[in-house]
């Protein structure tokens, strides 16, 4: 008899399907994937499947919903429908419209962790990779940015321009469990670490940072660091990849429980279901995809 990990090998030839996993998902589910990566990296990398039937997508549903919309002609499936971002729904197409109205001169420039609803709504969507350089390719002077208020804040210490959060207090309950006193325990525990903060977490953990960086940032800087130790203050699964990418490093997460339920409801187990099953199915509707493909595409050209 077939192992679970065999059997999902199995059915990847067999239905010509690829895995694509998000930087948290748990280490199983990692190494069975084709591709782990960062929300651009998976946009992109969406964006360019062309040989394999169905995408079985492991992270949360708007990133399986935005290869849906860049992929209308395949099947993309994710193992649980429950696996939704919190901050996503914390924006909607409704209030969108009222703060563009509220503030008629302004772009709406949205993180992809948003509903599909309301990246239709966006003049241009970006990640916390490439937010910045997203916000200063567009004319506008003044831009409504959601719904992540921390990284708003981010953006707006980089840039020349008025950034107005959208809604006031966005936030990811993950990133919102740093804290400044673990930092700084932390940093006198270990002098030579570098401390690596994600985007989403509150202003003062990222002013404490070394440096503050995207899920993919984070793997990209430590393969070019001289540094030996790192502290990351992000999911604790990023730790993982870092560790089974750097073997001859240290990585400590700056917090053991800053996990996200949301993407561990994925498993070996139904993932190989997800396979066998063809369940389940990311739609978006019609009218709402062709409108949100505008803004997905304009990030993915300004990201090249
Ligand atoms: P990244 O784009 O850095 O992977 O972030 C996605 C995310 O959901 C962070 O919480
Ligand atoms: Fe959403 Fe936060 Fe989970 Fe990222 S870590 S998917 S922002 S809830």
């Amino acid at each position: 008899m077939l192992s679970d990990l065999q059997e999902i090998e199995r059915l990847k030839k067999e239905k010509n399907a690829i895995i694509l996993a998000h930087n948290y998902q748990t280490g199983d589910i990692q190494e069975i994937a084709d591709f782990v990566g960062d929300s651009l990296e998976l946009c992109i990398k969406a964006s360019e499947i062309d040989e394999s039937d169905i995408v079985v997508f492991c992270g949360v549903d708007f990133m399986a919903e935005t290869a849906a919309i860049l992929n209308p002609n395949k099947k993309i499936l994710i193992p649980d429908t429950q696996a939704k971002c919190p901050m996503a729904c914390m924006l909607n197409a409704k209030d969108v419209k009222k703060f563009k109205k509220m503030y008629p001169d302004t772009a709406a420039v949205l993180y992809v962790n948003t509903l599909a609803e309301a990246k239709a709504e966006a003049e241009i969507l970006c990640t916390s990779s490439n937010a910045v350089k997203v916000v200063e390719s567009i004319p506008q002077e003044k831009i409504l940015f959601g719904p992540d208020r921390n990284l708003a804040w981010y953006v707006s210490k980089k840039v020349n321009k008025e950034i107005i959060p959208m809604p006031s207090q966005g936030y990811c309950y993950v990133h919102k469990l740093f804290d400044l006193g673990d930092l700084h325990f932390l940093r006198s525990k270990y002098h030579d670490a570098e401390i690596l903060v994600h985007p989403e977490c509150d202003p003062e953990v990222q002013n404490f940072a070394d440096n503050v960086l995207s899920t993919g940032g984070m793997i990209h800087h430590v393969a070019r660091s001289p540094k030996k130790t790192f502290i990351i203050c992000t999911e604790v699964d990023m730790v993982t990849r870092l560790k089974r990418e750097n073997p001859d490093k240290t990585f400590i997460p700056a917090l053991n429980d800053a996990i996200c339920e949301n993407m561990k409801l994925y498993t070996i187990g139904n993932v190989k279901n997800c396979l066998l099953t063809g369940e389940y199915v990311v739609e978006v509707d019609k009218n709402i995809a062709e409108k949100a493909k505008v803004a997905i595409k304009r990030m993915i050209e300004v990201s090249k």
